[in-house]
């Protein structure tokens, strides 16, 4: 099979290395990719935002199944422009992406079908929202509908706090996708992520894990894309796990597909988890990033069967073979991250470093110039170790991060704490 990866980061680094393991993987592409990705596919230069360019490459290169890894080319439409060209794609049309690109589509779509999550209203403008929050009261919870790169969601400890992100977002803070704001109970508990693969009619857990959001030791510091994440994730034990299909996954896929928008690719649930029961946060309509690392590292090679049968619509054909197994990454940011920080500065160490399918450094932010490895992103690297226990993989993890030599980089020395 001809497989093309769309995306640049560490999730797209795993699965490349993950897909690259299995033999029916003959030629492997990834757009844009980076300088790790380079060590085990072929890079090339495509706008991924363009469901033009992106299918015409697809096609010129006989590539049998695109693996698109990002959500802006999902919300952009590209995986709708490749299946209308006849290409095998893994991840949701434009239509089932509103599931990441807008949160009250997701709870619509959560009250359409009874699946627990929190309270909520939405409104389009700034007074209505005031009057919502005066009657709720703190704390309180407020987002952008749209796409925010993470960032759009306050959770407001009082109700200055609140009213004040409600003028943020209506101010244009987020752009459009601040054009509507969605106002949520808080919930209160343990936060964990549960990765299920679904054709549009069967749904395919495959693994849980928690990251860790904030930048700074003991969850403390302003919020990230994630500094470090583990998997399995404990506190997602087999019964959580059997109430999460049966309440909020298995009837969301159903809603979607009676509404003639399939969800195809893989759903990442991140739930809230208090007093031995889940609600959902938010849907994700790819894998996380860092949490893909982790997972990537327990599948391994069976990651392609299974994307390909996800793809093809036969999940109900496969299993998933778990080794009983742990896997940790852990971040290494630029200083500074998640603020301003600077470009440039040189990473030593990584061609010391011997990889395998117990230890492995995944690239994210990194570029590669007269043979030199450059820092060129906020989240630059992703130390992965996997073991037999989480402690192991722990070990492996840092023992990869102690061998990098980079004065102008960081890391949390806590991931797994809670866990651990
Ligand atoms: P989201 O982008 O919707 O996942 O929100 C980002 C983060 O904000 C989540 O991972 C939670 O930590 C927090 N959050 C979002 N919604 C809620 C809620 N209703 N109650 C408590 N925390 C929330
Ligand atoms: N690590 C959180 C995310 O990928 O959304």
């Amino acid at each position: 099979m001809n497989i093309l990866i769309l995306g640049s980061g560490g999730r797209e680094h795993a699965l490349a290395w993950a897909i690259r393991q299995n033999p029916k993987c003959d030629r492997l592409i990834a757009a844009p990719g980076n300088p790790g990705i380079a060590a085990v596919a072929e890079c090339a230069d495509l706008d991924i935002l363009s469901r033009a360019a992106v299918s015409e490459f697809a096609l010129e290169n006989a590539v049998d199944l695109v693996v698109v890894g990002p959500e802006a080319p999902l919300a952009a439409g590209v995986a709708d422009a490749l299946r209308a060209a006849g290409v095998l794609v893994f991840g949701p049309s434009k239509a089932a992406a509103q599931l990441e690109a807008s949160k009250a589509f997701t709870k619509e779509i959560c009250d359409a079908c009874g699946a627990p999550t929190a309270a909520w209203a939405r409104f389009s403008d700034a007074a209505a929202a005031h009057d919502y929050v005066s009657q709720q009261g703190a704390p309180i919870v407020v987002k952008a509908d749209g796409l925010a790169a993470g960032k759009g969601v306050v959770v407001a400890e009082t109700e200055d706090q609140a009213l004040a992100a409600i003028d943020m977002i209506f101010d244009g803070a987020f752009g459009d996708a601040g054009a509507e704001v969605v106002i949520e109970e808080f919930m209160q508990g343990e936060e964990a992520s549960f990765f299920v693969l679904s054709d549009g009619i069967n749904c395919l857990p495959i693994g849980t894990a928690q990251d860790h959001k904030r930048v700074g030791e003991g969850d403390t510091g302003p919020n990230t894309g994630g500094m470090g994440a583990y998997s399995p994730a404990p506190i997602l034990t087999d019964a959580l796990q059997q109430q999460v299909m049966d309440q909020i996954i298995r009837p969301t896929v159903a809603e979607m597909a009676a509404r003639g928008t399939p969800f195809q690719g893989v759903l990442y649930a991140g739930l809230m988890i208090d007093q031995g029961r889940a609600r959902l946060v938010e849907y994700n309509v790819r894998f996380g990033d860092p949490e893909c690392q982790p997972l990537m590292m327990r599948l391994g090679a069976q990651a392609l069967d299974l994307i390909h049968a996800c793809a093809e619509g036969r999940l109900d054909q496969v299993t998933v073979n778990w080794a009983a197994d742990h896997a940790l990454s852990v971040v290494m940011a630029a200083k500074g991250y998640p603020g301003s920080y600077e470009k440039g500065s040189e990473i030593r160490g990584l061609d010391d470093t011997a990889e395998d399918s117990f230890h492995m450094i995944f690239h994210a932010g990194t570029s590669e110039k007269d043979g030199r490895t450059l820092a060129t992103g906020g989240r630059v690297l992703a130390a992965t170790g996997r073991g037999s226990t989480l402690a192991e993989a722990h070990g492996r993890a840092y023992a990869l991060i102690d061998g990098i030599d980079w004065p102008e980089g960081f890391c949390r020395r806590d991931i797994g704490w809670r866990a651990l």
